[in-house]
């Protein structure tokens, strides 16, 4: 599979199975950064949030982009590709797309909260994102250890 034939597109509710497939096979618990479906069901539903799964040829989903605009200001909640499919530019193409729409949905401002550590900073930080700012031990892993969030952010426009 190569990223020019995966199909980026908007999902919703139906397509939580398959989100929670993806979140489950690539979040490590170990740092306490992926949600449960009640948490991605409770938000789907509510103003400004929007899905886009990333699906191969046959279908299967390989990866998706939680996002949310507020006043302007458009959030990328979460993003995971499954481990099989990494390193093969479909969290490229969702994150391409988070800025597209995130522009087309009238936000001027970008941010994200991360893992400090996680290597999808790497990915961020080609997509113009910078560091802002710091939220000391936010993210709880499986056996009770401590994370710091990094927030980075960039305008709509590169
Ligand atoms: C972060 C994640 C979504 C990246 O998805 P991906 O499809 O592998 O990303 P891409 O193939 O488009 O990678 C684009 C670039 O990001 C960086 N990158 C992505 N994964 C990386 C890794 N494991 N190590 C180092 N750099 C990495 C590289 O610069 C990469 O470009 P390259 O492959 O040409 O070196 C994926 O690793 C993932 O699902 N991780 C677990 C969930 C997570 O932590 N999500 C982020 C917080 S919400």
């Amino acid at each position: 599979m190569s990223a020019d034939q995966v199909i980026v597109e908007e999902a919703g509710f139906a397509d939580l199975d398959a989100v929670m497939r993806v979140m489950i096979d690539s979040f490590d618990p170990a740092f306490g950064e992926a949600w449960t479906a009640p948490q991605c069901a409770g938000l789907l539903p509510l103003p400004g949030v929007w899905l886009v799964l990333a699906r191969d040829g046959v279908g299967a989903p390989l990866g998706f982009a939680l996002s949310r605009t507020v006043a302007g200001e458009a959030e990328l909640l979460l993003l995971a590709v499954k481990k099989s499919a990494q390193r093969r530019g479909v969290g490229d193409r969702l994150m391409q797309r988070f800025i597209r729409d995130a522009g087309e949905r009238g936000a001027e401002r970008l941010h994200l909260e991360v893992r400090d550590g996680n290597q999808a900073i790497g990915l961020y930080r080609r997509h113009g994102f910078s560091e802002v700012g710091r939220r000391r031990n936010y993210y709880s892993g499986a056996s009770g250890q401590r994370f710091d969030a990094l927030t980075l952010a960039r305008s709509t426009k590169a």
